[in-house]
């Protein structure tokens, strides 16, 4: 079955390093761009509620510290790496086309 994708902004609303949010259907989300890939994490930190669009990058930009706690969660995987916070993050599927970028359902995270 055809995986269903939203258009929710272009490449150039979410410059290199930083983070953005958006309000989708499927909740607020946080759209990070690194390195020339895009990720999308729901934006909700599952530790207390903090908004990770306000947070920032670690230092290996590889994973987002929460502005609440500073629980650290994987970019990939959504799992917690650091910080008070036990349960992982929802990753959602993300591609871009035509300089636009597009976000589908939750991402399949093999355990
Ligand atoms: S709210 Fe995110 S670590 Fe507490």
């Amino acid at each position: 079955m055809e995986q269903r994708y939203q258009r929710v902004a272009s490449l150039a609303e979410v410059p290199e390093g930083e983070l953005r949010a958006f309000d989708l259907a499927l909740g607020r989300v946080a759209v990070v761009h690194v390195e020339q890939e895009i990720f999308a994490l729901a934006d909700e930190c599952p530790h207390d509620l903090g908004s990770l669009s306000e947070g920032e990058l670690d230092a290996n930009e590889d994973a987002v510290v929460c502005p609440g706690d500073g629980s650290a969660f994987d970019l990939h995987t959504g799992e917690p790496l650091d910080g008070p916070a036990v349960d992982p993050v929802t990753v959602f599927a993300v591609r871009v086309h035509d300089e636009w970028i597009e976000i589908g359902p939750p991402a399949d995270v093999p355990v």
